[in-house]
């Protein structure tokens, strides 16, 4: 599928975008491993979550999906998993893949776990290192998915630094760890998401974090509960960068979270002169929450702080897109960690803003974007939903028309994309690829 997007008027609207994806991930996970009930609310259906869903219920969990954005999760305690009898295929999911490893090390059986050709790219001996490390069996592709983990019962803790900031693999030593004797202990290079830490402590779970180390015992039992998942900051975002490219919108994006390990890219479009501001502030479960009021705004470019970058890790399509809209040049450093995203990001953002008349620096680590405007043309996704997303809303600036290619995998973290864009204004239409 394709989509194709003429220049716009986004004008005033109020919108609800999906639930967290990286939160409904982890509500499926510790919900099935808790004792008790867990009754979870505005949970993202989308495909990476649905990904999780299946694999938890082949591992023997009853959930229940009542409404698409309700789970009803019964959760079989610390040691209540089954094998399942066919391998987990976790789709275009890095977290899936990478967090499940954490928690299957410790069973006493064997999984396999699959993905898309996407997943199938990215790199596993990030997860593989520490997790042998605590004892697991982990067989892979020279460091590629498909992962075999052959389970032994029980794992022994470790102490780790983390080579990149990665919340992905805090969450599968983390999750390895309730299943270790002793203390698990993970040290971070950067603040990266901490859901699972605050989701776990919400269960019951002792979790101690102190300059930037996180440590748990193991053993500890997880008790059900009602979790409440907050609109996810990253699809807002797309919201966030129609209104601010637009030439007069005042947009209110209700009810997203704003936990402060993800909040760096309004810090970041802030610091380029949006008006953003956080309004009706409040805490929904564990997580802090709030309605984000975004008006159009003139940018300008500048040095992107790199100490933001893990804290607005998912958001650079859209802080590319937003930089070629800017007066001046925008630099950022640091982002080395985008090229084994679901795309390289660096190189697919940049390759496609060149296409639509843009000019885009790269280095191993960064890129310079250089303010401008976009003209039509077709372009595309490599297959990875941010990218697609952030390509089409160049579209509603550009001179001509622009046609984004491959889009399949914006369902994997924003169904319901299309309409809610048309809602605002955005001159967007899906249709088949010729
Ligand atoms: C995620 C962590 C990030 C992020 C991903 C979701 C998570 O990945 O890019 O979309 O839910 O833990 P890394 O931890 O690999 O940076």
């Amino acid at each position: 599928m394709r989509f194709t997007v003429t220049p716009s008027r986004v004008h005033d609207a109020i919108v609800t975008v999906p639930g967290d994806k990286s939160i409904s991930h982890r509500a499926l996970m510790l919900g099935s491993i808790a004792e008790g009930q867990t009754e979870v609310d505005g949970f993202l259906a989308g495909e990476d979550c649905l990904a999780t869903l299946d694999a938890m219920r082949s591992l023997g969990v009853a959930i229940e999906q009542p409404e698409p954005a309700r789970m009803s999760i019964a959760g079989v305690g610390l040691h209540g998993l089954h094998a399942s009898e066919s391998p987990l295929d976790l789709g275009n999911s890095g977290t899936a893949m990478r967090l499940m490893a954490g928690l299957l090390s410790g069973q006493n059986f064997d999984s396999k776990l699959i993905g898309d050709e996407s997943l199938t790219g990215r790199p596993m001996g990030r997860i593989i290192t520490p997790l042998t490390q605590m004892g697991a069996r982990i067989e892979s592709q020279s460091g590629n998915p498909p992962l075999t983990i052959r389970g032994r019962g029980s794992l022994k803790a470790i102490e780790y630094l983390l080579p990149m900031a990665s919340a992905q693999v805090k969450s599968a030593i983390l999750l390895a760890g309730l299943f270790a004797d002793g203390q698990t202990r993970v040290s971070e290079p950067a603040v990266t998401r901490d859901h699972t830490e605050r989701m776990l402590r919400s269960m019951g779970v002792k979790v101690e974090s102190l300059d930037g180390t996180i440590q748990l015992a193991g053993g500890q039992r997880l008790h059900g509960r009602v979790l409440d998942v907050p609109a996810d900051l990253s699809s807002a975002s797309f919201v966030i960068l129609a209104a601010l490219l637009a030439e007069n919108a005042d947009i209110k994006i209700r009810n997203v979270g704003i936990n402060p390990t993800r909040t760096g890219v309004l810090d970041i479009l802030q610091s380029m002169g949006a008006d953003l501001r956080l309004e009706n502030l409040r805490s929904l479960g564990d997580e802090p929450v709030a309605d984000i009021r975004v008006r159009s705004s003139g940018l300008s470019g500048g040095d992107v702080d790199p100490s933001l970058v893990s804290l607005a890790i998912d958001e650079f399509p859209v802080l590319f897109v937003a930089a070629a809209a800017a007066r001046g040049k925008t630099t950022f450093s640091g982002i080395g960690e985008l090229r084994v995203k679901e795309s390289d990001r660096i190189s697919a953002m940049a390759e496609g803003m060149r296409v639509l008349g843009i000019e885009v620096d790269e280095t191993q680590d960064g890129a310079t974007v250089h303010g401008g405007r976009f003209g039509g043309g077709t372009v595309q996704s490599h297959g990875d939903h941010r990218v697609a997303m952030s390509l089409a809303l160049a579209g509603t600036i550009a001179t001509d028309e622009v046609t984004v290619e491959d889009i399949d995998a914006v369902d994997t973290s924003f169904p319901g994309f299309c309409p809610l864009m048309t809602g605002i204004g955005v001159e967007i239409r899906t249709s088949k690829s010729k």
